[in-house]
């Protein structure tokens, strides 16, 4: 949002919805408030937020259903088991005694699938908040081993999967002038690592896509934000609140803590990629 006086007690205020720019009238000494109120304007509150939640029925993705949801918001989690989907579902509802998180299955490699998950959930609910891109996993083939299979697949779940999901959901965030974009992925996204180079070219191919989708957005002064989590080791076996996470892993709570103070900013401030790991 751009502010500039005009007058001695006028301030142009270049609203950052499209073709809303306007001249506001107030006291100089309240500039603040006018800023902030413009801010807050732009804001949802979470308990009106749907979110999407790709791998949400198990590990990271787990605890940053569990945080959405207990912050009141609606989640959607997809992915392609069915069993381990309802199984979260369940407990997370349970645990908050109101239904809020829901499963489908979804194989986000499948564009007809995608669509229909997108569509689905638009009927439901008219919008999509927030959409977090946490599918992924890794082949372990070494530089001489890689196969064709392996390659692929790593590349069409973590890389593919993601354009694909951004693709379908885009125009509706764009409609509704709000969104975040969430992005899982790695300190292999910014590291090599000879056991796992399929993985890290997806990952570091994930923060370029990311970077261009950010672009874009800032250039067409879309409110939808692009956060990028570039974690290292995340235990996701010793998961409850009272267990010590293994040495050189941090506990997966740390992500869902970090999510939310991501999504909590000011609608004008994104945290771009953010590293965490253990000391
Ligand atoms: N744990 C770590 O140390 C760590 C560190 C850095 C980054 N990460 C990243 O964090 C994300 C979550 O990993 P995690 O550690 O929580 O492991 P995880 O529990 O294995 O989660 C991966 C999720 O991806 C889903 N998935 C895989 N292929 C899919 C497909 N084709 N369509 C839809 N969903 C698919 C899986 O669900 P289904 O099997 O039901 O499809 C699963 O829920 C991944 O992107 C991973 O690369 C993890």
């Amino acid at each position: 949002m751009e502010t500039r006086r005009t007058r001695r007690t006028h301030w142009y205020v270049k609203l950052p919805f499209r073709e809303r720019n306007c001249a506001l009238q107030f006291d100089v000494p309240d500039i603040q408030n006018v800023v902030s109120f413009v801010s807050m304007a732009r804001t949802k509150p979470l308990t009106e937020q749907v979110a999407i939640v790709t791998g949400g029925g198990t590990g990271i993705g787990r605890a940053f259903t569990e945080v959405l949801a207990a912050a009141g918001a609606q989640v959607v989690i997809a992915s392609r088991r069915s069993d381990v989907l309802r199984r979260t579902a369940d407990e997370i509802n349970a645990m908050l005694g109101a239904e809020r998180v829901f499963s489908r299955e979804c194989d986000i490699r499948d564009r007809a699938g995608i669509e229909e998950l997108v569509t689905d959930v638009l009927t439901r609910w008219q919008s999509i908040d927030v959409l977090i891109n946490n599918s992924g996993l890794a082949v372990p083939e070494t530089v001489e081993e890689i196969t064709d299979e392996g390659w692929d697949k790593v590349m069409e779940t973590n890389l593919r999967g993601v354009m694909q999901l951004v693709r379908a959901v885009l125009p509706h965030m764009r409609r509704n002038d709000f969104g975040d974009i969430v992005n899982v992925s790695s300190q292999a996204g910014k590291h090599g690592y000879a056991d796992v180079p399929s993985y890290c070219a997806s990952k570091f191919g994930l923060l370029g896509y990311a970077e261009a989708l950010r672009d874009q957005l800032r250039k067409t002064d879309a409110n939808i934000r692009v956060f990028n989590f570039c974690p290292g080791l995340v235990d996701v076996e010793n998961i409850r609140p009272e267990q010590t996470p293994r040495a050189g892993f941090i506990h997966v709570s740390n992500m869902a803590r970090t999510l939310m103070y991501a999504l909590s900013l000011d609608r004008n401030v994104v945290l771009e990629d953010i590293n965490l790991h253990a000391r």
